[in-house]
């Protein structure tokens, strides 16, 4: 049987990259071999398409349809080269974005097919779905108090209209796959969370993960 597959998701600075950091210490405490990833740029290779994607120069130029080839182009060569080894060897994968970020940012954010996303995130995971999705929800003001916006980040340079649509995709995500993903209110304190996240991982590695 491979490793458990977790996969953390929500607009920007909601506290994905801190929750998947105090899971990993959960993981290794718990004595189970476990790898901390990310979507995009989890490899060489995968970062410098993240390189290409997030680069502000094509700010206003890059097409919807090119940004959400690249993006699943990224996942595909991650999917590959990183997440499905780990696995085989039965390592725990906590990866932090993963094919629910492209149906909300790119499908429910930018408006394209969603039909055509699930068709490409199905062919660039290899049909690879996480065991769990922690969906960490926070409203948009929040994310713009917590610095979103202040790089020069292609893709933090959208208005708060667009990460409205996105959040918005991601409470829908849940509600119609409440068997993998779990919602968390990500203003209540991180500590608080973390625990809340640990309790619902300690079920599912009971039932022998
Ligand atoms: N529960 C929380 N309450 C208040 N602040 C938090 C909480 N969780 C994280 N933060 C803070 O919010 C900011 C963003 O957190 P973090 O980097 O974990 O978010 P993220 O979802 O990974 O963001 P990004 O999408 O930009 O990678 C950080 O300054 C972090 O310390
Ligand atoms: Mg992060």
């Amino acid at each position: 049987m491979r490793g458990l597959f977790i996969t953390f998701e929500g607009i920007d600075k909601s506290g994905k990259t801190t929750q998947a950091r105090l899971l990993m210490d959960f993981l290794r405490q718990s004595g189970r071999e476990a790898l901390l990833t990310q979507q995009p740029g989890g490899s060489p290779l995968c970062a410098e398409i993240w390189g290409v994607i997030r680069n502000h120069r094509h700010f206003g130029q890059m097409a919807p349809l090119t940004e959400l080839m690249l993006f699943a182009a990224d996942r595909a060569q991650h999917v590959r080269e990183v997440i499905l080894p780990a696995l085989g060897g039965r390592k725990a994968v906590v990866c932090d974005r993963y094919t629910d970020s492209t149906v909300a940012y790119q499908g429910y954010g930018r408006g394209l097919d969603l039909d055509i996303i699930s068709r490409l995130n199905d062919t660039a995971t290899e049909g690879l779905t996480p065991d769990l999705t922690f969906f960490i929800d926070i409203p948009v003001e929040e994310a713009f108090r917590r610095g979103l916006g202040r790089t020069a980040d292609r893709m933090e340079m959208e208005q708060a209209a667009f990460y409205e649509r996105v959040r918005e995709g991601y409470l829908r995500i849940a509600a119609s796959d409440p068997d993998r993903v779990a919602v968390f209110d990500g203003c209540e304190p991180m500590d608080r969370i973390s625990e809340e996240l640990r309790a619902v991982v300690s079920v599912r590695m009971k039932d022998g993960r």
